[in-house]
């Protein structure tokens, strides 16, 4: 990380950085899902929260693994992208009847998911530019996950949708 009040004059500076934000984007996701399992009412949802809770613990590690790959300190840089997803799904779930918690909860899982598929792309094109192949084993397992989270929630998602349509 630059010094306080110097700016990051190199690529790889500011590939650190961005590093360093997606651990603080995974970090944020493993505080934010012990909270949602809480709040979800449906079984197979609850079930899948705590999967992903595991698997996220392990997106930290490949992370800091992919620090030390780069020889570097896992750092901290801020990564306001996923407090703001956090801030909006915890409004929306005080706005709601619980009988709606479901929905919020898959819509903000689908929108964290998206945004951590961006993180790793955009991460991976990178590294592979750089040549660091270590690198992008370790981020694409992340992108896996991330992507069938994603599909899983997805699918969650239409399938309470599609309940509600014809309960209606
Ligand atoms: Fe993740
Ligand atoms: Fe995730």
């Amino acid at each position: 990380m630059p010094l306080l009040g110097s700016k990051i004059e190199t690529q790889r500076e500011l590939y650190l950085h961005q590093l360093g934000a997606a651990l603080t984007m995974e970090n944020t996701i493993l505080g934010m899902l012990p909270q949602l399992e809480e709040h979800a009412r449906n079984a197979q949802l609850q079930q899948a929260l705590r999967r992903h809770r595991d698997e996220t613990e392990e997106h930290v590690r490949n992370l800091e693994r992919v620090f030390a790959v780069l020889g570097d300190q896992p750092d901290d840089s801020p990564c306001p992208a996923i407090e703001g997803l956090e801030k909006e799904g915890q409004s929306t779930l005080k706005m709601v009847d619980d009988s709606l918690n479901d929905d919020v909860i898959l819509s903000g899982v689908c929108e964290t998911e998206y945004h951590e598929v961006a993180v790793y792309e955009g991460l991976i094109v990178k590294a592979a530019a750089m040549g660091e192949q270590g690198v992008v084993g370790l981020l694409h397992e992340n992108l896996k996950s991330e992507q069938e989270t994603l599909q899983q929630a997805m699918q969650m998602s239409q399938q309470l949708a599609q309940r509600e349509t014809l309960a209606v």
